[in-house]
C-alpha cells in the first residue's frame, strides 16, 4: 500500500460545500490518477450517499477493503456507523474511530487521498493530522462575512500545526448575481464555482469544468 499525496478538503463552517467540491474533484482527477476519499465526517458522513453506495466493506475483517465507486476507493464513516449512533459521542470516542478507520483501511496504491473534512476544528482535525501526513489543505469557503472570518481562523490554525495549504476554492452557491470576488484570503484561490444543478442532487456521472480545472492545478502544484 502507498499513498503519494493527501490532501485535506476543509472549512471552519459546516454547510459550504466541502463533501460535494471533494467528490466533483475526486472525479476529474480520477481521470489521470489512482484516487481515494477518506470521509471524516462522524456526525454526518455523505461521500457514501454522493457516490450512491448502499453497500458497506466487510467489517468483520480486521482490514477494511474500500468500496469502488467511479473508479475511486471510498471509504466512509457511513459504513461504520448506523445512522442513529454517533450524535452523542465525545472528542475520545469520536478520535477512537477516527484513528481506527484510518489505521485499518487498505487502500491499496494512490496517487492521491482526499480526505472529506467534518465541520469545525476540534478533536477531529487533531485527530487526522497526528494519524495521517497530510501534505496539503484545501479550504473551501463561500463568499459571505461568516465563513471567510472563519476560515482566516482556520488559517491561522493550519499555518500553527505547520499544515501546507494549496489555496482555497470559493463556492458561490449563495450568491445569486454569481459575480467572482477577488481573493478573501491572502492565500491562492484554486478556482470557483457557482450553484449548480447537477452539484445540488450530486451527479457522479457529470463532468464539471470547474472541477477538471481545479484537478488540473492540483496536478500542477503537488
Ligand atoms: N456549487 C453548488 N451548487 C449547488 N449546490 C451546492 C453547491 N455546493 C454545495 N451545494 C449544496 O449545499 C449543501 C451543502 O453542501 P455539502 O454537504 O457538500 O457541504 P459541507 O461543507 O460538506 O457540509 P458539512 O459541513 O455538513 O459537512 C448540499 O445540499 C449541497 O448539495
Ligand atoms: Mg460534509
Amino acid at each position: 500500500m502507498s499513498i503519494k499525496k493527501i490532501i485535506a478538503f476543509g472549512s471552519a463552517k459546516g454547510g459550504v460545500g466541502k463533501s460535494s467540491i471533494t467528490a466533483s474533484i475526486a472525479k476529474s482527477l480520477s481521470k489521470n490518477n489512482k484516487i481515494g476519499i477518506l470521509d471524516a465526517d462522524i456526525y454526518g458522513p455523505s461521500q457514501h450517499l454522493l457516490f450512491k453506495i448502499n453497500e458497506k466493506p466487510d467489517l468483520n475483517n480486521k482490514i477494511i477493503k474500500p468500496i469502488n465507486k467511479n473508479n475511486i476507493n471510498i471509504v466512509s464513516m457511513g459504513f461504520i456507523l448506523g445512522d442513529d449512533n454517533s450524535a452523542t459521542w465525545r472528542g475520545p470516542m469520536l478520535s477512537g474511530v477516527i484513528k481506527q478507520l484510518i489505521n485499518s483501511t487498505d487502500w491499496g496504491n494512490l496517487d492521491y487521498l482526499l480526505i472529506d473534512m467534518p465541520p469545525g476544528t476540534g478533536d477531529a482535525y487533531l485527530t487526522i493530522f497526528k494519524e495521517l501526513e497530510v501534505d496539503n489543505f484545501i479550504l473551501i469557503s463561500t463568499d459571505n462575512t461568516l465563513s471567510i472570518s472563519d476560515s482566516i481562523r482556520t488559517i491561522s490554525m493550519l499555518n500553527k500545526l505547520n499544515v501546507k495549504i494549496l489555496g482555497y476554492i470559493e463556492n458561490n452557491i449563495f450568491n445569486i448575481n454569481n459575480e467572482d470576488k477577488n481573493n478573501f484570503f491572502e492565500i491562492d484561490k484554486l478556482g470557483t464555482f457557482t450553484f449548480h444543478n447537477k452539484i445540488y442532487n450530486f451527479d457522479p456521472e457529470y463532468d464539471c469544468v470547474e472541477s477538471n480545472n481545479i484537478a488540473k492545478r492540483i496536478e500542477k502544484i503537488t
